[in-house]
Order: structure tokens, then sequence, then C-alpha cells
């Protein structure tokens, strides 16, 4: 059992976990034990901490740092100022990234996130940094609330840590895209693997066809170790800055249907 400082204490089981997401984590808050996944965010965000201790503590995850630092740098270099930007973070979990573009002077963040419980802890743990907050699955957004968000006209989007993995499919990746204003920034990490030839999950292909049809414009790609798996294996990203140059088209977009 990890003691920690906190009101909770957490022990993993004996055999670690290898398999992203699938990790196991004994968790004893308030007297009660349970056995928390890491992919079982509803659970993890609605302790105080569980999910900065397990993952930026524990597995030393540095992903909003590094995609929040590059598109700042990125944004810059081009002669932009990211006081200009009001940006959609996808997949916005407990806030860690909205607090990040808070820190790099953007204007606007809002955040979309599918659980209810991840709007709950943003506004328990970093009240204030999103400006709006949708609770909404970006692969069935309402007509209406994509408007809501086009109001705010939207020139940039961050999604960390959120694509693959049963969590963000290319679908809402590409919901998301064309909600952004063109030109616009697109900033997100993605694990190494699913940018690969071999890759199955359709974003190799999805980023690949927005490269060569110069919807987005690639400013940088760099790889990086997004955190430490249970056992230790380092979990490879790449950080993609890139600009937005017009929406994916519809024959794009029926392609994930
Ligand atoms: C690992 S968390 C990342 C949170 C945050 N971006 C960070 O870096 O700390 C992934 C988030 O994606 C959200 N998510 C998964 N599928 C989604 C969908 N279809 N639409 C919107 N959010 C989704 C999950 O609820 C979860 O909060």
């Amino acid at each position: 059992m990890v003691k920690t400082d906190q009101p909770f204490k957490v022990s993993v089981p004996k055999d670690k976990c290898s398999q992203q997401g699938e990790e196991i984590f004994i968790v004893n808050y308030k007297g009660e034990e349970r056995h928390i996944r890491a992919h079982d965010y509803h659970e993890i965000y609605a302790i105080p901490n569980l999910y900065e201790y397990l993952f930026y503590d524990n597995y030393k995850c540095c992903s909003p740092d590094v995609i929040c630092s590059l598109l700042d740098k990125t944004v810059t270099k081009s002669g932009s100022d990211t006081s200009d930007l009001t940006v959609l973070d996808v997949g916005a979990g407990n806030g860690m990234v909205g607090e990040k573009l808070n820190e790099i002077g953007v204007n606007t963040v809002l955040g979309i996130d599918i659980i209810q419980e991840a709007a709950e802890a943003a506004e328990r743990d970093r009240p204030g940094i999103y400006e709006d907050y949708y609770i909404e699955d970006l692969t069935q957004l309402p007509q209406s609330v994509c408007q809501e968000i086009e109001n705010h006209n939207p020139n940039c989007m961050t999604i960390v840590a959120a694509l693959g993995f049963d969590d963000i499919p290319p679908l809402a990746f590409a919901n998301a895209f064309n909600m952004i204003s063109s030109p616009g920034w697109i900033a997100f990490n993605i694990k190494d693997e699913f940018c690969s030839s071999k890759d199955c999950t359709g974003f190799s292909k999805l980023i690949d066809n927005m490269t060569k049809s110069s919807i987005l414009d690639v400013k940088v790609k760099e790889r990086y170790q997004h955190r430490l798996c249970q056992d230790g294996t380092p979990l490879n990203y790449f950080a993609i800055v890139g600009q937005k140059k017009e929406d994916l088209t519809e024959k794009m977009l029926s392609s994930f249907s």
C-alpha cells in the first residue's frame, strides 16, 4: 500500500499491468476499498486529486505541459498571439489542459467531455478555467450544441491524452475539427503506433488524408514520452501542432459513420 498525504491510499496488483488503459488500482477512500481501472474516469474524477496522483505523480504524465508549450511556441513563431485564441479543449477531463492554456495566456477556453464527473471535477478543482463546459458525446453532438460552440468562434482545438483507447474516436476528432474556424490552430497528442502504417484505429489514415489534402498544415511533430505504463514501460506519443486550412469534407466525415 502506498501512503500518500492525500485522503486516499492506492496500491497496485502484484502482477503489474502492461496494457495501457487496463491498469488496475486498488483505492482506499473514506473506509471503502475499490478496484478502479485506469480508464474508469467517472470513478477517478469523483475522488479529488486521484487523477493527478495516479497519472502525473506516479506515472509521470507531462502531456498538458508539452502540448500547450508547443502550441505557445508555434503560434508565437508564426507571428500570431496566444491572446487571440479561443480554444475548444476536447476530452477536457478535470481541467489540467485548460489550466495550462490559461497559463500560456489564451483568451477563452471552452471544454467538452462525455462524462458529467469530468465537468464536476473541473469546477471543483479548477473553477473559472472554462468559460463554458459542455457534457456531450462528440460522436453524437446535437446541432443546437454545435451551434452554441460555433457562436464562440473557436479558432483553436486541443485534444490531450484523449484519442483512441475507447476514448475519442476519429469521428469525434473530425466533428470537433470542423467546429474550429479556418484558419485555426490544432494541437493534440496521439500514441506513436496510431500514426504508423499498421494502425487500425483510423487515426493514421485521417491524419494522412488531412495533411495530403492540405486541410491540416502540420507545423511541428515531436515524439516524446507521454507517461509510464503500470509496469514501467514508456508510452511514447507524438505531439502535433498545425494550422487548420479548411473543414473536412462531407465525404471524409461519412467515411467514419
Ligand atoms: C485521459 S482523459 C484526458 C483528460 C485531459 N485532456 C487531460 O489531459 O488530463 C480522456 C477524456 O476524454 C473523454 N472522452 C472520451 N470519449 C469522449 C467523447 N466521445 N466525447 C467527449 N469526450 C470524451 C473522457 O471522458 C476523459 O475525460
